[in-house]
């Protein structure tokens, strides 16, 4: 285990779920991420000569340059890996491909249409392996999405917030990433769109030991009743383009738009993981208003996974 890694007692030197780092760990990776942030200078010879793999099966435009730009700041470098080269267990098996990055590099970042199977990539690499988006988690997102709230309003212990929308990756792990801030997390979903049961039950268990909660609502205007935060995501994953018209009726009632806006706290922020489409599960108008702070969480993308780095790689 690295020394950043064991500083904050990390059980694991990966990072799949986000549910390897209990609150305690995740209040210092948001202490890193504030000096990483304020004080660049001060690490940009920290991973000199760390080199990372960065796999993408699905496209991406903040995840790949955040860490591409984040690791290239703090001294190493990364090799970007595309789909045509790496369909994970196309071309080799999930387990060769983990040992022989493993000789060459010293982490590896991967964007995965299978969760399971970065898990097996995870088991087979000795090096530390990131989640950058699977089909059930997006925990890089989600860990700088509540340190972007935290800036804005000191501290996202006891925080209401709202999710609108599809009960998928993103909402999965801002269950997991709300739990361990102790933020009051309401998710609104369809029927047949709830985020899974399971990670429902564990994100109860660890809110209670931060005096947060998590609770599921059918109605959107009730999740989002004097809500201080309301985050949406889109309403068909990669993967599910094929599925866009039939979610677009059953999801029309979930759009993020100034009436249901104007049922949550005054001050009210709005928060999207981007990429977003504006006029589907979010107007231009809210994008646009200055309760939107998307472009903060996606500067944050740079800062906190910085700080995951140098955690996980120092
Ligand atoms: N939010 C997010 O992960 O964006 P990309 O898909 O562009 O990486
Ligand atoms: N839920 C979205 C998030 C994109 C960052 C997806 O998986 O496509």
């Amino acid at each position: 285990m690295n020394a950043q890694a064991q500083a904050v007692n990390l059980s694991s030197d990966d990072l799949l779920t986000g549910a390897e780092w209990n609150a305690a760990q995740v209040r210092e990776l948001f202490r890193l991420a504030t000096d990483v942030k304020a004080h660049p200078d001060r690490y940009k010879t920290a991973l000199s000569g760390r080199h990372l793999a960065m796999i993408f099966e699905k496209p991406s435009l903040r995840t790949r340059v955040t860490f591409e730009v984040g690791i290239t700041s703090l001294g190493g470098s990364a090799v970007y890996l595309d789909h045509a080269e790496t369909h994970l267990g196309d071309r080799e098996s999930i387990p060769d491909v983990g040992r022989c990055l493993s000789r060459w590099v010293h982490g590896i970042v991967a964007r995965v249409f299978s969760q399971q199977g970065l898990e097996t990539l995870a088991a087979h690499a000795t090096v530390p392996v990131i989640n950058a988006l699977s089909d059930v988690y997006h925990p890089c997102q989600t860990l700088c999405d509540f340190f972007t709230l935290e800036e804005k309003f000191g501290s996202a212990r006891g925080l209401k917030f709202a999710y609108v929308g599809d009960g998928n990756n993103v909402c999965h792990s801002l269950l997991v990433a709300g739990a361990r801030v102790g933020a009051h997390v309401r998710v609104a979903t369809p029927v047949g769109y709830e985020p899974d049961a399971e990670i429902v039950a564990a994100a109860r268990r660890d809110a209670a030991a931060t005096e947060g909660s998590i609770e599921l609502f059918r109605s959107p205007e009730e999740a989002v009743s004097g809500a201080q935060a309301v985050y949406t995501d889109v309403w068909a994953s990669m993967g599910q383009e094929s599925e866009t018209d039939a979610r677009a009726k059953i999801f029309a009632p979930y759009q993020v738009n100034a009436k249901l806006m104007s049922q949550a706290a005054p001050d009210a922020l709005f928060l999207h993981c981007l990429p977003a489409h504006r006029g589907s599960e979010v107007t231009d108008e809210v994008m646009e208003s200055p309760r939107s702070i998307v472009f903060d969480e996606a500067e944050n993308r740079l800062h906190v996974q910085k700080a995951i780095l140098l955690t996980l790689l120092s």
